[in-house]
């Protein structure tokens, strides 16, 4: 993977800081983007001070304008980009269906769905001529409902539909377009969920009993990514200790 670029959206937290930590040990430049200016600056020193390549631009992914702004000035700078991963995403307001109120419903549409098309179009603009690798980050929550989360699932479906479609439609171009579902996962993402919950999930729910770390989530990122997955075309990967088992 050395030499290449990936742009990592949501990349200085979480999984994505993780997955963009080992696309750098593997000698990819890596561009991060994230609305946290603040860690998406210390996590290009950290790299950097691991002898890997990183830049970071703020870019807040429902803002079509800015990605598109963000996206050539990539273009410019690189010419291209090899790697793509939409990661950034927020779980929203928790709350029974009926009383979920618009600017909720909208707020979790925008970044987690919306921002995952507008992303993914300009980088297959950018993949167009030369091909490229795609993984988006959806969820265990996009397979199953999940109680109370209403707009969460629904958008995690809706990246699973976009990764499937996407991938019928690009691969002609030597783009592939996989999606990465994980479980629960020792995030910032999961802080403001209930207790009861996080205790159900790790002491009942999933079969290792305990959640998944941001790198092991990040292994398989990378994986689809990189040429070692050169037959992987739309495909659902779940990463979750085994949570979709039954
Ligand atoms: N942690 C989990 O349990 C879990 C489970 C399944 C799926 N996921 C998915 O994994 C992805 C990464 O989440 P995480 O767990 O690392 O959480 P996280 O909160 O640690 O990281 C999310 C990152 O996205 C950034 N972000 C938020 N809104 C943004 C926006 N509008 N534009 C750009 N960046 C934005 C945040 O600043 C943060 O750096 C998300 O899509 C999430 O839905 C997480």
């Amino acid at each position: 993977m050395s030499k290449k670029v990936a742009l990592v959206t949501g990349g200085a937290n979480g999984i994505g800081k993780s997955t963009a930590m080992q696309l750098a040990s593997e000698g990819v430049h890596v561009v991060i983007t994230d609305i946290n200016n603040e860690a998406g600056a210390a996590l290009v020193s950290e790299i950097e001070n691991t002898g890997g390549s990183a830049e970071y631009h703020h870019m807040n992914v429902a803002d079509q304008e800015e990605v598109s702004k963000v996206a050539a000035s990539i273009k410019h700078t690189h010419q291209r980009i090899d790697y793509a991963v939409n990661n950034a995403g927020i779980g929203g307001v928790m709350a029974p269906s009926h009383e979920i109120k618009k600017a909720d419903w909208d707020r979790v549409i925008d970044v987690n769905m919306s921002g995952v098309l507008y992303c993914m179009q300009e980088e297959l603009k950018m993949m167009m001529e030369h091909g490229g690798s795609i993984v988006n980050i959806a969820s265990i929550a996009g397979q199953v409902g999940f109680p109370y989360c209403i707009p969460y699932s629904a958008t995690k479906h809706a990246v699973i539909g976009m990764t499937k479609t996407i991938a019928m439609e690009y691969a002609r171009n030597n783009i592939r377009c996989n999606v990465v579902c994980p479980s629960f996962t020792e995030t910032d993402i999961i802080t403001d969920l209930p207790d009861k919950i996080l205790e159900f999930s790790k002491n009942y729910r999933v079969p290792m009993r305990r959640h998944g770390k941001p790198s092991e989530i990040a292994e398989a990122i990378v994986w689809l990514l990189s040429d070692k997955a050169s037959y992987m075309n739309g495909h659902v990967m779940n990463v979750d200790g085994g949570y979709s088992a039954g």
